[in-house]
């Protein structure tokens, strides 16, 4: 199947997580819809490579599009932003730092900060995790962290120098002490293990989480033949 519900929450009111696999060549990407089952209303994160499986996913969940969440403005997460914002209607979000590093823009887009808001019964919490780029954003949606290229389930995003380096090193401190031990993660790709790890399991498996300062997190970050590893797939 190519939309899977992965959220397993038992809860009939809390956010429901369809993961849609979609790739272009070599590049394999996660794409999120979330729907509250309340209102029908849904967010997709990251859109990219493959319409016609996003547009299959909102029938098949019987879901309207409210909008798209865009986690940072890499190409392989922007993709189909703009032609899915006009074909639905809706708006495009992404942090405010992020469309002024990037030069990003679409007419549907909406530029956020941390001010949390409402689709329907999901409250959308955008989290700040600058270091993969300037403006990453993640989103904590109900009991879910959908966290771009900021936190793999075994990894992190690359950085770009040693300033980068140091803010990735002080996102992911945020996100230990902020996150609930069973939040579940997303990321927009997935390596070794599966999306929807709890954190507490993240923690387990992801050495990037354990290092005692930044200057050690970066020399470990910036170590010599990683430049290309967000493209590789290891599933
Ligand atoms: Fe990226």
């Amino acid at each position: 199947m190519d939309t899977d519900r992965i959220d397993g929450g038992d809860d009939v009111l809390a956010p429901r997580v369809f993961l849609i696999k979609v790739a272009r060549q070599v590049m394999k990407n996660n794409n999120y819809l979330i729907v509250d089952p309340a209102s029908q209303q849904a967010v997709l994160v990251d859109p990219a490579w493959q319409i016609d499986k996003i547009h299959a996913a909102l029938a098949s969940t019987r879901s309207t599009l409210s909008g798209i969440l865009l986690t940072h403005a890499h190409f392989d997460h922007i993709d189909l932003a703009q032609p899915l914002a006009e074909f639905y209607n809706c708006p495009i979000w992404m942090s405010r730092r992020e469309i002024e590093a990037s030069g990003f823009h679409a007419r549907q887009l909406v530029a956020i900060d941390e001010t949390p808001w409402w689709v329907g019964g999901m409250r959308i919490e955008p989290i700040l995790t600058p270091g993969h780029t300037p403006g990453c954003m993640c989103y904590l949606i109900g009991n879910n962290l959908f966290t771009g290229d900021v936190l793999f389930i075994e990894g992190c995003g690359i950085c770009n120098g040693p300033d980068a380096a140091f803010e990735m090193f002080e996102s992911l401190e945020l996100l230990k002490a902020r996150l609930h031990p069973d939040t579940h993660v997303f990321p927009g790709h997935t390596y070794l293990r599966p999306p929807g790890q709890r954190f507490a399991d993240v923690l387990g498996h992801n050495m990037y989480l354990h290092f005692p300062d930044r200057h050690a997190f970066a020399a470990f970050r910036l170590r010599k033949g990683q430049s290309e590893s967000r493209l590789l797939d290891f599933r």
